[in-house]
């Protein structure tokens, strides 16, 4: 028999993309509900960490689980981007879709190339292929080793690692009392805002709760072979933005 999926230490939310479709259900609204739910701080994630793998010397990258695409066109936005190549991946087809509407241009002058791609197994993509990989805001939602180690196997030897995850506030008593309201908040902002689906705000509790620390995430990166491993907290640690390189040149 086939072991329990995902295994529950490596994916924080305990959430399957094959079992629960809740993406798919929520693409059109989920830009609103990253504003419900951040308060629009998100907004300011997202630029921070887009301006990040803008900086990177890359000529391709891939941004996994790339959802609309809000991370994307803001790095579209910068001009060292100009003449590269992103390709931007989701295992969603409605999130791609989304994307795809918000991409247009971007799209249409080969800059971006959307694909659906599961994070934790992406046999399409050969090794060593790309310079810059990127993931937000799913680490938590996902096997992180099988996404980590893919991670590794598609970055070619000096190829840069960009992460925007959930994360921990360094004071535990206000990391509680943060827990502590979006445990009590999140469900009725949740409810209002996807007309009673309890799945997106559920996975999101979980996984922001089960989610280790900045300094253990930042471990399990090494752990995966990757050296120059760094993080930044922001928002005091609500998120964390952690870089890492895979050895070689
Ligand atoms: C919380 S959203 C983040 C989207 C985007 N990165 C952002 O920051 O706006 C999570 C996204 O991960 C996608 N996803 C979840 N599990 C995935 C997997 N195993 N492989 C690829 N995409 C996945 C979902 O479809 C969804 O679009």
């Amino acid at each position: 028999m086939d072991a329990p999926y995902p295994p529950r230490s490596e994916n924080a939310a305990e959430f399957a993309w094959r079992h629960d479709d809740v993406f798919g259900r929520i693409a059109s609204r989920y830009d609103l509900l990253c504003d419900v739910f951040s308060f629009g701080i998100h907004r300011l994630w997202k630029r921070r960490v887009a301006r990040r793998i803008a900086g990177e010397p890359w000529s391709v990258l891939l941004d996994g689980a790339t959802g609309t695409g809000d991370i994307i066109l803001r790095v579209l936005a910068h001009q060292t981007t100009e003449g590269r190549t992103i390709v931007a991946a989701d295992i969603s087809a409605p999130m791609l879709a989304t994307a795809r509407r918000r991409f247009g241009a971007g799209i249409k002058a080969g800059r971006v190339h959307l694909r659906q791609l599961d994070a934790e197994a992406m046999p399409t993509v050969s090794d060593a292929s790309v310079d810059a990989y990127s993931m937000s805001l799913v680490m938590k939602i996902c096997d992180r080793r099988r996404a980590l180690e893919e991670a590794f196997r598609v970055l070619r030897p000096g190829g840069r690692l960009v992460l925007l995850e959930a994360s921990n506030i360094r004071w535990r008593w206000l990391h509680r009392a943060y827990l502590a309201y979006m445990a009590t908040c999140m469900p009725v902002l949740g409810w209002l805002a996807t007309g009673g689906d309890a799945s997106a705000y559920k996975y999101l509790l979980h996984g922001i709760r089960d989610f280790p620390t900045a300094e253990v995430f930042a471990e399990e990166i090494r752990a995966c072979g990757f050296h120059e491993v760094d993080f930044k907290r922001l928002s005091l640690g609500i998120v964390a933005i952690h870089t890492a390189r895979k050895p070689g040149t």
